[in-house]
């Protein structure tokens, strides 16, 4: 049976790893994989993260099964995290957190929630998204549709053309929303359009999903869960994907969590049933380790003021790297406009090159970019910015 299968090419974003790990240049970048880099060019530890771990180790007593919410306290630390401790639904029983395998695994416990509440039900991403979204969904049975967002030719938001799209949407709708940082693009709505997008889903009645993966990379902890809350404070219903791999640099141990707002204390119940059911059939049980370290981080007031300030840290060199990408390709001589870099955030921008400049720079230059020219800005340090952007200055003038 097995032999009936075919080979599948690699996922766009995890082959790109594979490729740049096999390339022997010495000067070779991975501009790809959306990890967090530091000046040396690695992926640190959190020194919170490390000290909470160890805490975690020495205070553990048992292996045993935890059971489908995963660890409770994990639970209520992110939701208190994401919507506040004094938010009025989250006090009133209307929020229920599961803890998930990565922000992955809560947007494929999300989707098959969708499809479980409503067959014919469809979820709206913005065009572009990130490419995970364009599968997840389907492999659930929930077909995905498109709405405008990114205009490539002023690297901005198409802000209008989003509105007018999502006025077509209803109750048989589901929308997915990126909290922050938007992946690929970089660009997100201000607080007044964030207004705006979410009065239009409590006046149209259709379910925000908010993929919440970047949580303190673009403004802070508290102002980039600005969409979370104003959908909570305005629609009866809506679901949270998070994820704790970047903002706590756990990627591999795969830390994430569904939260999901209900009409009343009731249903919230009802839902987490239909969330374990779900679960049993796949993973049976979401893996305790990371979400135990993270209980242990954000219980303890110290541990979670210097988790606070490593956050900042990480945002600001991004953002100080993308200042110096700007200030660099300015005075190189290279004749194209990039400072909207700096009116982005988050890890990634598209640098705004065709695939053959991008297979260019890969080829010829060992810099790793996705096809789409998606670049990871965290990867840039002083030892590589400069022979990036004399690559980008001959690629661009052929
Ligand atoms: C990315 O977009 O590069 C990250 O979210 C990692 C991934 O799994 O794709």
């Amino acid at each position: 049976m097995l032999d009936q299968l075919k080979a599948i090419p690699p996922d766009p974003i995890l082959g790109i790893s594979s490729a740049f790990a096999k390339d022997p240049n010495p000067n070779r970048i991975d501009l790809g994989i959306g990890v967090y880099r530091d000046e040396s060019g690695s992926t640190p530890m959190l020194q919170s993260v490390v000290e909470a771990e160890k805490r975690m180790i020495a205070a553990q007593t048992s292996k045993s099964y935890l059971g489908p919410t995963g660890v409770t306290g994990f639970n209520s630390a992110m939701a208190e995290l994401t919507f506040g401790a004094n938010c009025e639904a989250l006090l009133a029983g209307r929020i229920r957190t599961v803890q998930t395998p990565g922000g992955t695994g809560a947007l494929r416990v999300s989707a098959e929630l969708v499809k479980a509440a409503n067959p014919a039900a469809r979820i709206w991403v913005s065009e572009p998204t990130w490419p995970n979204h364009l599968v997840i969904f389907p492999a659930a049975g929930v077909p995905v549709e498109t709405y405008p967002y990114f205009d490539k030719e002023t690297s901005s938001l198409r802000f209008d053309d989003m509105l007018s799209s999502l006025r077509q949407r209803g109750p048989g709708d589901a929308v997915l929303f990126h909290a922050c940082c938007h992946n690929p693009c970089g660009v997100s709505p201000n607080a007044g359009q964030w207004e705006a997008i979410s009065d239009l889903a409590a006046e149209r009645g259709f379910l925000p999903v908010v993929d919440l993966a970047y949580q303190g990379f673009e403004k802070s902890l508290e102002e980039d869960n600005l969409a979370v809350r104003l959908f909570t404070q305005k629609c009866p219903e809506l679901i949270v994907a998070m994820s704790c791999s970047k903002n706590f640099a756990v990627y591999r141990e795969r830390v994430g969590a569904i939260a999901v707002v209900a009409a009343s204390a009731q249903k919230a119940a009802d839902i987490e049933t239909n969330i374990h059911s779900l679960t049993r059939k796949n993973y049976s049980m979401p893996p305790a380790h990371g979400p135990a370290v993270i209980n242990v981080l954000l219980h303890d007031a110290d541990l979670t003021a210097l988790w606070r300030t490593e956050v900042t840290t990480m945002r600001n060199r991004i953002n100080t790297l993308r200042a110096i990408l700007v200030e660099k390709i300015r005075i190189s001589g290279i004749q194209q406009d990039f400072s909207f870099l700096q009116r982005q955030s988050g890890m990634f921008s598209f640098l705004g090159l065709n695939v053959t400049q991008v297979r260019r720079l890969r080829e010829e230059f060992s810099i790793y970019t996705v096809d789409s020219a998606r670049a990871n800005i965290a990867s840039f340090n002083t030892r590589n910015i400069d022979y990036f952007v004399a690559a980008l200055g001959k690629v661009l003038a052929d």
